[in-house]
């Protein structure tokens, strides 16, 4: 039997980045938290622009785009860690991408469990894409954490669009905020709701504006303090080694991308580049 020397244990490549993979800017909502886990670790971040919007995709295009996209980074790119941060990718990618990747990946995850730990009306509102409030990932969620509480869905692409919007430094009109928050109160049950579970990466970036438009005493939850502290676990013990600003890709250039220059800066992606 041979025993391994410890320099035998592979070790990670300092430079290798973590690499946070969305549709669009929703993934930011993620990045920011693990900037604060992890402050001296190396990112790219992909935006799959030229797919965008997943949500109103069918599950097998979402599959397909998604397994595809990340075969393709993971090899050009050989980053240490893939998250998917989106939660529209996630529920319906994840484990099929798990399977085909050697690399660790962390996924997304709507925060029904924390929500129906928080809850004192037991009536909790979710917010998330089409595809994903349909996802039997959702129902299992549910039976598994919330089976006790009500849990109502809507799904809101236009919360999507307003979130880009808004980080190309574009007005949104109120009333798309006030149209998610009805949607989700006209529903049985839906006035009592005081826990709302953004169960999209793009809408932690518009949670000022959801607050203003459910009123007072509603707290909202999402997966983005989860991811860091999972990123953070398995990438313990690591070193990590910055040499160049970090990297956005976007699958697509087009005038929007050049917009999104400050809020892409702000959360410390100081290059852009087509992938
Ligand atoms: N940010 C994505 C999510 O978390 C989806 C947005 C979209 O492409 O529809 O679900």
């Amino acid at each position: 039997m041979t025993i391994p020397s410890p320099t035998s244990i592979p070790s990670v490549d300092r430079t290798a980045p973590l690499l946070l993979f969305d549709s669009g800017v929703g993934g930011l909502s993620v990045l920011r938290k693990v900037r604060m886990a992890l402050p001296q670790a190396p990112v790219i971040y992909v935006a799959d622009n030229a797919g965008l919007p997943y949500g109103a995709k069918t599950e097998a295009q979402i599959a397909a785009r998604v397994s595809g996209l990340l075969g393709r980074l993971t090899e050009r790119l050989a980053p240490r860690l893939v998250c998917i941060a989106c939660n529209t990718a996630s529920t319906i990618a994840l484990a099929s991408v798990r399977e085909v990747l050697e690399v660790p990946i962390v996924g997304t995850v709507p925060a029904i469990k924390p929500a129906a730990a928080m809850t004192k009306t037991g009536v909790i509102g979710l917010l998330g894409t089409e595809a994903t409030i349909r996802q039997s990932y959702v129902d299992r969620l549910e039976a598994e954490f919330a089976a006790d509480k009500r849990l109502l869905r809507h799904g809101a692409p236009e919360l999507v669009a307003a979130a880009e919007a808004k980080l190309r430094g574009d007005a949104v009109d109120a009333q798309v905020y006030a149209r998610a928050a009805a949607a989700l109160r006209s529903q049985p049950g839906g006035e009592a709701i005081d826990t709302v579970v953004l169960a999209c990466t793009h809408f932690p970036l518009i949670q000022e504006e959801l607050s203003a438009a459910f009123g007072p005493g509603v707290s909202f939850i999402d997966g983005s303090d989860g991811i860091a502290r999972r990123i953070a676990f398995l990438t313990q013990g690591q070193a990590w080694d910055r040499r160049e600003p970090d990297l956005a890709l976007f699958t697509r250039g087009e005038s929007e991308v050049n917009r999104l220059e400050a809020a892409l800066e702000a959360h410390g992606l100081g290059r852009i580049a087509t992938f």
